[in-house]
């Protein structure tokens, strides 16, 4: 069984409630029909039932009406959660008139339905950009406990066995945090090695923590600040396998560890690579995906007290339905960790 179809079965084996606040868009009706048909989770889809049914029908997608429709605009649970928002948020400057106009919007809805235990997780991102998906998340769901931050991971199915794990590996941050600190570094480092053993299946997450520099080559205030993010990372999780700073290199290959980084134990067989600041991040699992031929899956969002997963504006029903699948998984571990 390839690591997909593990994610995919143990999803079916502890159904949560996805909610997806796209709820009229094609790919996204599309991926629901399947993972209902599947098993996969159980659906919750905003948006105006009328739509919904009349796009389900266009499409001819029978399971769509085992799927729970949640209208924004006319629901019972409006004022409940219009009230939940504005307790929240009201050291934020949320009033009462502003949380009314905020519950009707399906990313804020979807965010408060997690809140108040009316679903486990939520995908989006098919229509809306990354900043308008985590926004409400951030500000509704917040980070789990001992988490800093939030950080999105991808999955890197790379073509080359010889390095990772067979060729698999975990990047991050490549979707949430700018230009993270030191502290926040050291959480993303930590939130990542999780993901590696949670969703990628990874027994020994081994953190490599990137740079221009190996062990001292260059001194730069970017460099020292690879150098206190692994400090703080030992020593929040002691038995954590995490080394730098290192270049890309020394991280993936023994050869070239054994010249830039002799004794450690994470160069040249890293299989989880942590990035200095998203511009990097971001950048680099676009070329591994376009240049490398890597099969790339996320932004897996990590850290978060409930998942909340992004979509590409370009992605496919068959993305749709495996990110539900992983949030699925992401869910099941959060509550076992409780
Ligand atoms: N982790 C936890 N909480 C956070 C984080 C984080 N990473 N970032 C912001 N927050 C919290 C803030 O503390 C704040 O909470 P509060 O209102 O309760 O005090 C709330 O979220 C809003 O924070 P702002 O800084 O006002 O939010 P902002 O409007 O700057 O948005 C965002 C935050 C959306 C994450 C922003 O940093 C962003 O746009 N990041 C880049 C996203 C992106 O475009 N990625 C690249 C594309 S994705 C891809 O290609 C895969």
């Amino acid at each position: 069984m390839d690591l997909m179809q593990r994610i995919i079965a143990h999803a079916k084996a502890d159904k949560q409630r996805i909610v997806l606040p796209e709820g009229t868009e094609e790919r996204t009706l599309k991926a629901a029909d399947r993972l209902l048909a599947d098993g996969v989770a159980d659906i919750i889809l905003i948006g105006n039932p009328a739509e919904i049914n009349k796009l389900a029908a266009d499409f001819e997608l029978a399971h769509i009406q085992e799927a729970k429709i949640v209208d924004p605009k006319n629901h019972e649970k409006k004022a409940v959660y219009a009230d939940l928002l504005f307790q929240l948020r009201q050291k934020k400057g949320m009033t009462p008139e502003k949380a009314a106009v905020l519950v009707e919007d399906p990313l804020y809805l979807g965010c408060l339905m997690i809140k108040a235990g009316d679903a486990d997780g939520e995908i989006a991102g098919a229509l809306n950009t990354t900043g308008n998906v985590l926004r409400p998340a951030l500000q509704i769901i917040k980070t789990a406990p001992g988490m800093s931050c939030v950080s999105g991971a991808f999955l890197m199915f790379t073509q080359t066995p010889q390095y990772g794990e067979n060729g698999l590996f975990v990047f991050a941050d490549c979707a949430v945090m700018p230009n993270p600190n030191a502290q926040e570094l050291a959480s993303i480092a930590l939130e990542t090695a999780q993901t590696a053993r949670v969703i990628a299946g990874i027994e020994e997450p081994r953190v490599a923590m990137l740079s221009f520099s190996t062990k001292g080559s260059a001194s730069h205030e970017m460099v020292d600040k690879v150098v206190e993010a692994t400090r703080l990372a030992k020593e929040m999780d002691p038995n954590l396998k995490i080394d730098g700073e290192l270049q890309a290199d020394a991280a993936l290959v023994e050869k070239v560890a054994c010249q830039k980084a002799p004794g450690s134990e994470i160069a040249g067989k890293a299989n989880v690579l942590v990035f200095p600041t998203l511009e990097v991040g971001n950048i680099a699992y676009k070329l591994v995906q376009r240049l490398g031929g890597a099969e790339a899956i996320g932004p897996i969002l990590q850290g978060m007290a409930a998942p909340v997963n992004d979509l590409s504006r370009g992605c496919s029903v068959e993305d749709v339905y495996k990110m539900v699948a992983i949030a699925c998984n992401q869910s099941i571990a959060l509550k076992a960790a409780k």
